[in-house]
């Protein structure tokens, strides 16, 4: 084969090359999750565009493409070579952290407690309405860099610590230019309705979303300025409740937004029986899901995104990641990056997955690979190396793919490359 290329990129002889699927699934559910697709001694082609033209046995490849074609050439002998990882859920854009509220939750309060009382996502909303932009983006850049050194690749990134349209704008922007100008992709979602603002009723607060920021991010969107992939409702007892969570995330999908929403989370609402017949992208958290809300994700295909430090953190019950797999639903996994739990590393969300929700480690990555991208829209492009799919991969130091779990924390050293869409990064 040709390659017609200067920046072509040729990964060889890796010990062994996880390629998730092969078949150009869009998901996985459990059977699929258990039986991943892992090529002992393999090699991995990137064309100029960034995207995989070839994936195989070590002697396929070699007889197809001769090593001189290429720019750049790594040897792999002795790692193994895994697709960019996908964190399907995370809050990295704000100003005020709540070191000080883990104490409180250390020695006790709920998270409802705390939010109650004017802290949680009040205290990062007042804060981050009164940060200057430029903040926003510093360190939003450096949270995002820090994801890509744990290996992440596609991230999604939320706003909702503005929860007014001037505040709610400026995070979506901060995420555009982050976008335009790191290599890690983005799936941004707009999250409005995050909590209500102090001040306001529900009502109000969902008739200002509907009626004031949804129509402007429409206008901001179709101008070309914005791109905003998402739409996000907090739906739990105490914020959005579900009929204004149904008018708003209806309304957002009548913009051409994904679904991808809170629910049962603290309380079990219905939010999965609602967001499956929405025909809701995914659902994250699901602490509190019924049997019926979990029958029907399956049955309309909403991938649960499972969120496992934030049920460590606040000491809740641990997410049925057994029944849903059980039952059929596409599992995914996420950071939950946020001001409550700061964690910005996958492979340490799919060490919590397995242990507390007893989860395989094969299943941890796919559901932090292939299904994370289903939940986003974007498992055409992302979540596993096929062809024509974006060149995303990570090399580990280590002959066994299993060690980016099985390894509790200090991932530079595990990690020894992170390539998006051909480049080292
Ligand atoms: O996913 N549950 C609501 N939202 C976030 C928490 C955000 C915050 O506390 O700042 C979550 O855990
Ligand atoms: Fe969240």
């Amino acid at each position: 084969g040709s390659l017609n290329s200067l920046k072509s990129l040729l990964v060889k002889n890796a010990k062994q090359l996880v390629l998730i699927c092969k078949n150009s699934e869009k998901y996985l559910t459990k059977d699929g999750m258990q039986n991943l697709c892992v090529i002992e001694n393999g090699s991995v082609v990137i064309g100029s565009d960034g995207l995989i033209k070839a994936v195989g046995p070590a002697e396929t490849i070699r007889a197809q493409y001769a090593e001189a074609l290429f720019d750049k050439v790594i040897d792999a002998a002795g790692m193994c070579v895994l697709p960019g990882l996908v964190d399907a859920h995370t809050h990295p854009v704000w100003a005020g952290d709540r070191v000080h509220e883990f104490a409180m939750k250390l020695a006790g309060a709920t998270y409802m407690d705390v939010h109650r009382a004017g802290g949680g996502i009040h205290f990062t909303v007042e804060h981050t309405r009164a940060a200057p932009a430029s903040d926003l983006l510093a360190t939003l850049r450096s949270r995002l860099m820090r994801m890509q050194r744990a290996g992440t690749t596609l991230v999604e990134c939320k706003s909702g610590y503005g929860l007014e349209l001037q505040t709610e704008l400026k995070m979506l922007e901060v995420i555009e230019e982050a976008r335009r100008s790191l290599p890690i992709n983005i799936s941004a979602t707009y999250c409005g309705a995050h909590a209500v603002p102090k001040g306001k009723t529900v009502a109000e607060a969902t008739e200002d979303i509907l009626r004031v920021q949804l129509p402007r991010l429409k206008e901001r969107m179709s101008a070309g300025t914005l791109r905003v992939d998402n739409i996000d409702v907090f739906c739990e007892q105490g914020v959005f409740d579900l009929s204004s969570s149904r008018s708003i995330l209806q309304a957002g999908k009548q913009m051409g937004l994904n679904i991808n929403f809170h629910g049962d989370e603290l309380h079990p609402m219905n939010s999965a029986q609602m967001g499956a017949e929405l025909g809701a992208l995914a659902i994250s958290h699901l602490e509190e899901v019924t049997d019926a809300g979990i029958a029907a994700m399956a049955k309309a295909k909403t991938a649960a995104v499972l969120l496992p430090t934030t049920a460590y953190i606040l000491r809740l019950p641990q997410p049925r990641a057994r029944d849903m797999l059980d039952a059929g639903v596409i599992v995914a996994l996420g950071s939950d990056f946020n001001p409550n739990a700061y964690c910005c590393s996958m492979p340490i969300v799919m060490h919590l997955a397995c242990v507390n929700m007893r989860m395989s480690m094969p299943e941890a990555l796919a559901a932090a690979t292939i299904n994370a991208a289903y939940a986003l829209g974007r498992s055409h492009t992302h979540g596993s190396l096929e062809v024509n799919k974006h060149g995303d991969l990570l090399l580990l130091n280590a002959t066994r793919w299993e060690h980016l779990i099985y390894q509790l924390g200090g991932h530079q050293e595990l990690i020894r490359y992170v390539i998006i869409k051909g480049d080292v990064v």
